[in-house]
């Protein structure tokens, strides 16, 4: 059995014998009892003595309960205090217990004439003891999944940064070595189409085309890895490049309308590649998903946040789409945007298109 360290305030001499005696005598109740005897020598106990739980009456020579709750909350830093306390009150004072269980007492008992309330006072303990032990394991498994939230989010941002890494090194790679190789092939067909001279063989012909084919794959992986516009040209004519790239691969009307105070903005390379990043999927699913005829890609400045609009007049984005687990594209762009503490909203009506609005503060709002 563990040893309960309780800490009573109460001014009468009387009633803390009373109490005590009701301890001592409680069964399977082993109790160490701290006394003050007015309100500011219980707060001084208090947060020296850290108890396990406080019993409080209401009366006090320098305090009322009530005031007794709010210094010890004060004194704590808390809103509410986190050592729990039993307000106890006189008889007819109903309204007075239900004003201090609203300012953080856990529990209050009414003192009886003749001392019945002694009886159930351990007891009463108990309970609001086991109920602390569960306040703290609750508070304790939130610090825990707040913080592994925490965690999980810093690594998906250094993976985004890896993966935004790596896709710069593999374009290059790919430009260098098989876009060079490439070349080279295309060249040698070339010289051996040119010395064959009139009657050139047809396989050699065919053989130049599919190395053109080859070059223009090549060249269509690299950009999509990492469109070097985005890096040498910033992200407004990446954008503009993108949409037209959009309309020419997949025949959808595709615009790009920038305005003048965004266009005028320059945003440092994580934003710009996370709006980029965002465009992108947002058109790719629009392709993919809507059977739309046109999209629109809209970038405004507003304040000190930059919007960008992506619409469509598809079929219009169901809302089961919206929260599916799977939908990892969605999920990408909804946890880049809270990395960068901007906000996402997606929404669409049935046969009347899809609307994305992304707003991005300039400033760094997470510190
Ligand atoms: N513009 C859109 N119009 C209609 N439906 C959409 C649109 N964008 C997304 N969706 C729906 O939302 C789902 C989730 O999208 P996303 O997370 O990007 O996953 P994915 O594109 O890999 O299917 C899509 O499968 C699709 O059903
Ligand atoms: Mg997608």
């Amino acid at each position: 059995m563990s040893t309960v360290r309780v800490l009573i305030v109460e001014d009468d001499v009387v009633d803390r014998i009373a109490c005590r005696r009701a301890f001592a005598q409680a069964p399977g109740f082993s109790c160490e009892l701290l006394e003050a005897e007015s309100g500011q020598e219980g707060l001084d106990i208090a947060l020296r003595e850290k108890p396990d739980c406080i019993l409080l009456d209401y009366h006090l020579p320098d305090l009322t309960g009530l005031e007794f709750l709010a210094r010890l909350a004060a004194d704590q830093g808390e809103p509410q205090p986190t050592i729990p306390v039993m307000m106890l009150t006189g008889a007819d004072s109903a309204t007075v217990a239900a004003e201090a269980m609203r300012r953080g007492a856990r529990d209050y008992m009414v003192k009886d004439s003749d001392g019945r309330y002694l009886d159930f006072l351990a007891g009463a303990i108990d309970r609001l003891l086991r109920e602390q032990r569960l306040i703290d394991e609750k508070q304790q498994a939130e610090r825990v999944l707040r913080q592994s939230q925490k965690e999980l989010r810093e690594l998906a941002a250094y993976q985004e940064k890896l993966k935004e890494h790596e896709r710069t090194r593999i374009a290059q790679e790919i430009h260098d070595e098989l876009g060079g190789l490439l070349t080279g092939i295309k060249a040698y067909i070339s010289v051996a189409i040119e010395r064959s001279g009139e009657q050139s063989d047809p396989l050699l012909n065919d053989a130049a085309k599919l190395a053109q084919d080859a070059i223009e794959t090549v060249r269509r992986v690299i950009t999509d890895l990492r469109p070097s516009v985005l890096d040498q040209l910033g992200i407004w004519p990446a954008l503009e490049w993108y949409a037209e790239q959009v309309a020419q691969r997949s025949g959808l009307r595709c615009s790009c309308n920038i305005t003048p105070a965004a266009m005028a903005l320059e945003l440092d390379a994580e934003r710009s590649t996370m709006l980029f990043r965002v465009a992108q999927e947002a058109l790719t699913n629009v392709v993919r998903h809507a059977e739309a005829s046109e999209a629109r890609l809209l970038v405004d400045r507003d304040g000190d946040n930059v919007v960008l609009r992506v619409e469509d007049d598809g079929k219009g984005i169901e809302s089961a789409g919206l929260s599916d687990r799977e939908s990892w594209g969605l999920f990408g762009m909804h946890e880049r945007t809270r990395r960068l503490a901007g906000e996402l909203n997606i929404s669409g009506k049935a046969g009347q298109g899809t609307t994305l609005q992304l707003r991005l503060p300039l400033e760094d709002k997470n510190g």
